[in-house]
């Protein structure tokens, strides 16, 4: 068995849109009165939209009706699309554009694994959106990270089986989703457990890292 594809998550991984998020998200605790930092923003990373407004309402023990949280959840994605009008091909993560350069060149394929509704938007900002061959479409999920669905889709997307692939989060819930989809999982940062490798950044993947993960991780499974 040869690795066929990289499956990456956008942010956090592509880009540093991760923190937009946070800062986006942390200026409505804010105005909710729950409190929030990036140790409790750990937790939303990954996570849908409604998902992570739910998050935040149940930690400050507040109720709402559908029609708040529906205005809420609009009015953090308008302070993130706001951040996000600044970005700019060089906002790519250190070592990114060269891992997907040197994919291309031998052959191998690349699909996007974000739940993000923005994920095209940050694609295009950063010139990228005629790189990946599949982007998973986040409206048509039916479950956020750590659900599987999503990295089962792109791999499906990619006509590949998940055995064939090495997914990329920087997310505890998006290494579940990796996992529990039965593909090899690499880790981007500090904390996140179950992932079979863990890099510190993006600067230091490579595709010759990969593969050899593969290759190890395939050869002990097929002893
Ligand atoms: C994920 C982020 O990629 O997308 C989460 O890690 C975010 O923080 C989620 O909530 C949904 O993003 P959006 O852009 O659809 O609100
Ligand atoms: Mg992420």
């Amino acid at each position: 068995m040869t690795l066929q594809a990289i499956i990456f998550d956008l942010d956090g991984v592509i880009t540093d849109t991760a923190h937009f998020h946070y800062l986006a998200w942390k200026e409505l605790a804010d105005e909710l009165g729950v409190p929030f930092d990036e140790a409790f923003n750990e937790q939303l990373k990954g996570v849908s939209r409604m998902d992570s407004l739910e998050l935040i309402l149940e930690r400050g023990n507040l109720t709402m009706s559908a029609e708040d949280k529906e205005r809420y959840a609009a009015q953090k994605n308008t302070h993130y699309v706001k951040l996000l009008e600044n970005l700019t091909p060089t906002d790519i993560l250190p070592g990114i554009a060269e891992l997907l350069t040197d994919l291309k060149e031998r052959g191998l394929r690349c699909a996007l694994a974000s739940v993000s509704k923005n994920a095209p938007t940050v694609l295009k900002a950063l010139d990228l959106l005629d790189t990946f061959d599949f982007v998973v479409d986040a409206a048509i999920l039916k479950n956020s990270k750590p659900d599987p669905e999503i990295f089962v889709r792109a791999c499906s997307g990619l006509g590949i089986s998940v055995n064939e692939a090495v997914g990329i989060e920087d997310a505890q819930a998006g290494i579940e989703s990796i996992n529990r989809a039965g593909i090899i999982s690499v880790g981007i940062g500090s904390g996140l457990k179950h992932a079979d490798m863990t890099l510190a950044g993006t600067s230091l993947l490579s595709l010759g890292l990969l593969d050899q993960l593969y290759q190890t991780i395939v050869s002990r499974e097929t002893i």
